[in-house]
């Protein structure tokens, strides 16, 4: 998932974290980085040739942005769900979306649409080195066996 450079802008990085962590998604990967349009163009490539795609280039490269890798049961759709519809106007209310924007082109944050490109975007923007695997105390209390 991507913190988008609105997101980093209006202070909304740890409430938009703190939705997925305390949902119980476990992050093993975070970081600040500036995407520039090399990186934007291989993320949003699928997206070439619609009529956003140039201001959505643009705005994904306006600012920093922070990424992570999230883990944890069906987490793509787990992540989804608390991120809410792309167009914020449609978006319910107690989501990313719902909550904190009204704007399509302005919707704070990218989640992967399916674990075949979360592994391509994971690969894309992460090093393996920069992938954690560790256990966290609570799991006992938040994955059943
Ligand atoms: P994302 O990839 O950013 O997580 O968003 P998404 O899956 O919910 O939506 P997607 O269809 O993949 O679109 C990518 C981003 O492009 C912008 N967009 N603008 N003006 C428009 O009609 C339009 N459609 C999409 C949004 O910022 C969307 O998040
Ligand atoms: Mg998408």
């Amino acid at each position: 998932m991507i913190v988008k450079p609105d997101g980093v802008q209006r202070g909304l990085t740890g409430e938009i974290l703190k939705r997925l962590e305390q949902r119980g998604l476990k992050f093993i990967g975070l970081k600040m980085i500036r995407i520039d349009r090399a990186l934007a163009e291989q993320h949003y490539g699928i997206h070439k040739g619609k009529g956003f795609y140039e201001s959505l280039v643009s705005y994904i490269t306006s600012g920093p942005v922070v990424v992570a890798v999230v883990e944890g049961p069906s987490a793509v759709a787990a992540v989804r769900t608390t991120v809410g519809k792309t167009n914020p106007a449609e978006a319910d209310a107690g989501t990313i979306r719902g909550d904190f924007a009204v704007s399509i082109g302005r919707n704070l944050i990218h989640a992967s649409d399916s674990p075949e490109n979360a592994v391509k975007e994971i690969n894309l923007f992460f090093s393996a080195a920069e992938r954690l695997a560790w256990d966290r105390s609570a799991d006992a209390w938040i994955l059943e066996d």
